[in-house]
């Protein structure tokens, strides 16, 4: 009977380890993805669809974000967009910083699309930005740079993000319509680590809050086969 113990401790160990592990080891901490003077940003996500990351410092003082959002164009001659929207969280309306490859050796193009409705036309944003630029990464991967003027006080943006359809002679074709290019939207918490609860009320779910969420899980879960074991004991 008691032999039976030391193996179900590890069974319990090791399922407690691997329910949490995967929260905090996030893939963006390992993009060495830097700023333009080469320091890391303060805070990385790995954004909850379509395998993106967003590295990101907001400067309070000026109400100022710097971004890097990384993302793998489906097809060589496809796009990656990251966007604010400044007044609601779906993608009509959002304002959008749009990059897709212009062939070996040369850097992508980056561009910004004011959009409306589903009309994807280039445009001007509702918001100051600067710094703007794309780089090619390895793996087929681009990083958008920019720095975007936040209002002040606000706690919170609404980013969406999204890997679209091909670039015919610059005119950017549609994405797919499948479940994670529509759920590729959620709160960007600025102040800090947001509770489960979403404070910016609105629908879309926060980035912190859904990590936070999986590792309180995680460690509940854990916690039960745990004391599961210890009662078998
Ligand atoms: C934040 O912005 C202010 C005003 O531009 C600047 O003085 C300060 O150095 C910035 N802080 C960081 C960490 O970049
Ligand atoms: C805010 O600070 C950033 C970083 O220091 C700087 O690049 C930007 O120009 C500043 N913006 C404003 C509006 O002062
Ligand atoms: C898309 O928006 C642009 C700029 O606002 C406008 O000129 C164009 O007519 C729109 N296209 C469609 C199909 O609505
Ligand atoms: C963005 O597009 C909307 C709808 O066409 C328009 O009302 C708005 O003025 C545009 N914003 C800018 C900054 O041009
Ligand atoms: C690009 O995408 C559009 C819309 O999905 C499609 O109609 C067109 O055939 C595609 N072009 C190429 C060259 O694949
Ligand atoms: C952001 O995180 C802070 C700190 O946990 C929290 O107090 C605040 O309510 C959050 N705001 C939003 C909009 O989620």
């Amino acid at each position: 009977m008691a032999s039976h113990s030391p193996l179900l401790l590890t069974l319990a160990l090791a399922s407690f380890i691997s329910l949490i592990s995967p929260t905090i080891s996030l893939t963006c901490s390992t993009q060495n993805v830097l700023f333009s003077d080469k320091t890391p940003f303060q805070t990385c996500l790995d954004l909850p669809e379509l395998e993106s990351y967003l590295h990101y410092t907001y400067n309070a003082t000026n109400s100022s974000l710097t971004v890097a959002f990384v993302a793998t164009p489906s097809r060589s001659d496809g796009w990656i967009s990251w966007a604010i929207n400044p007044t609601a969280t779906t993608m009509s309306g959002s304002q959008a910083f749009l990059a897709y490859g212009s062939g070996p050796g040369k850097p992508p193009v980056v561009k910004t699309y004011n959009i409306s409705g589903t009309n994807l036309t280039e445009g001007r944003l509702a918001f100051d930005f600067w710094n703007l630029r794309a780089e090619a990464l390895n793996g087929g991967r681009i990083v958008i740079f920019t720095t975007v003027k936040v209002p002040a006080g606000a706690g919170s943006v609404n980013q969406v993000w999204q890997i679209g359809g091909n670039v015919t002679n610059g005119r950017v074709g549609v994405h797919p319509f499948s479940p994670p290019n529509l759920n590729s939207r959620a709160v960007l918490n600025l102040t800090g680590t947001a509770s489960g609860a979403d404070g910016g009320g609105s629908k879309a779910p926060g980035n912190a809050g859904w990590m936070t969420t999986n590792v309180k899980l995680g460690v509940n879960l854990g916690v039960l086969v745990l004391l599961g074991a210890i009662f078998i004991f």
